[in-house]
């Protein structure tokens, strides 16, 4: 083996041999190819590699490390020195930008990483290495492994109600990857706009355009997406979060439901159902269940496990249409060959055990009272403000009082420590959404967020007099 296979020294140069040794390794330590932190071959190593002698090689690191560029660590050998990194970062569709260090990061996001069930997932992924046959470490069928599409049709039905079988699931990386895939899976049946949710997840829909599909806004109202404007829009496609709209928490009403499926069924459309966080209802009332379960024929489903275990994991699912499904199999056996497989055999054992089961029943039970506890703090500290929509997810949607100037309120509580989102980050429309707050609460321990709520109400009570809102009448 080579220790270092671009270092290269030449005999017939007119350069001493230490300084091409120098130069070389210079040059693959700014253009990056050395990264901070790679360890060089000792002396002797190079110095055999190189058919040099080992003082020369001595000489040169010496120098190097003289210069910065390299950095002697007791016990380690030599090293690329850390200080050089130019970081080099590529910007994604989700980027956030820098988030500043604060006290109380009310942001929601994906599951709280504390909470991640590390001892059932261990289990899980060494029963699924124990059991993984030969076919299964071949490469797995382009919609997902077997055993996990079986267990995932089951569950969703179980659960959801979702109306799907092991054939009709497509397991993907996540729900943007779904997405993504669904977006190269559209145009090969005639769409080429998507309606979307105002307020909504605006990178979602960013993500939508970057893949050269065009988007329409649609208002939601407090039923849910509003129908009568998608039906104007004259688009074929609409993405909803019908269990617990993103951002503004409301359910789609019984009514809009059953308008979405007569508008899909009118207009050879299809709704692509984001279920992002359908484990988690929190209300004592009876749990909404997916949208698709009354026309499987017009809705894709989409699911993951970014908020009820890791969004690290990168696993998701769609229960799609016969039609749909064809397509995102063909634009998949184009495009990559599959999901990692033995996530999937471990997600399986998770489900067949019933483990997510209980690991999801502890969540909703502690996420439960940290909801409960924010809403009477909001009561208490922020008079005016409502907590609106259902008791469900990982957020809560405050609507401040009517008037209310939103920035202020928001880059108030920056100072003070909160970190909080305003309801005008999700907004599309040309007008102003309504003052709001988009509260992640899972994150935080009910005495934190009292704290947080209490700051957010000192914060609120010192902005001028015209700038705090007006009292809801009802
Ligand atoms: C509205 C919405 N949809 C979907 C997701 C999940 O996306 P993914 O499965 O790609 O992590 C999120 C993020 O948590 C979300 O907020």
């Amino acid at each position: 083996m080579v220790w270092l296979a671009s270092v290269e020294v030449s005999r017939d140069s007119s350069q001493p041999l230490t300084s091409q040794i120098q130069t070389a390794v210079k040059r693959e330590i700014t253009e990056g190819v050395l990264r901070p932190g790679t360890r060089l071959p000792s002396s002797r190593a190079l110095a055999d590699d190189l058919s040099v002698s080992r003082s020369v090689v001595v000489e040169a690191y010496g120098q190097l490390i003289a210069e910065g560029y390299l950095e002697a660590v007791q016990g380690s050998g030599t090293r690329v020195a850390g200080h050089l990194a130019p970081a080099a970062r590529v910007p994604t569709l989700l980027d956030e930008g820098r988030v500043p260090a604060v006290r109380w990061d009310l942001r929601t996001g994906g599951a709280v990483p504390a909470h991640f069930p590390h001892r059932e997932w261990v289990g899980a992924y060494q029963r699924a290495l124990r059991n993984v046959g030969r076919a299964e470490l071949d490469y797995p069928p382009l919609s997902g492994a077997r055993p996990l599409c079986e267990e995932l049709a089951r569950y969703l039905g179980r659960v959801r109600g979702v109306r799907t079988a092991p054939e009709r699931i497509m397991v993907v990386q996540g729900f943007a990857h779904g997405l993504a895939l669904l977006c190269s899976a559209l145009p090969r049946l005639g769409i080429g706009t998507v309606a979307v949710e105002d307020p909504g997840l605006v990178r979602q829909h960013r993500f939508v355009q970057e893949a050269g599909l065009s988007t329409v806004p649609v208002p939601v109202d407090a039923e849910g997406v509003d129908v009568a404007a998608l039906a104007r829009s004259g688009v074929r496609a609409v993405l909803v979060t019908p269990f617990h709209q993103f951002p503004t928490g409301v359910t789609l009403s019984a009514r809009r439901r059953a308008e979405l499926v007569d508008w899909a069924r009118g207009t050879d459309g299809y709704v692509i159902e984001d279920d992002y966080d359908g484990d988690f209802w929190l209300e004592r009332r009876p749990h909404p269940l997916a949208l698709q379960r009354m026309a499987p024929d017009r809705v894709v489903y989409a699911g993951t496990t970014s908020k009820a275990l890791a969004p690290a994991l990168r696993l998701g699912w769609l229960a799609a249409p016969p039609t749909v499904l064809a397509a995102l199999e063909q634009v998949r056996g184009e495009r990559d060959l599959g999901s990692e497989a033995l996530t999937q055999l471990a997600f399986a054992e998770l489900l067949r055990g019933g483990a997510l089961d209980r690991h999801l029943r502890r969540l909703r039970a502690r996420y439960r009272g940290r909801r409960e506890a924010l809403t009477l703090a909001v009561h208490r500290h922020l008079p005016g403000t409502v907590v609106a929509g259902a008791a469900a997810g990982l957020h809560a949607y405050l609507r401040l009082p009517p008037h209310t100037d939103e920035a202020l309120l928001v880059a108030g509580a920056l100072r003070h420590s909160v970190l909080v989102r305003g309801g005008s980050e999700f907004g599309t429309l040309a007008r102003r959404p309504d003052p709001a707050l988009v509260v992640g609460y899972a994150g935080l321990p009910t005495t934190a967020l009292l704290d947080a709520v209490r700051e957010l109400g000192r914060v609120w009570a010192r902005l001028p007099r015209g700038e705090r809102g007006v009292a809801r009448s009802a």
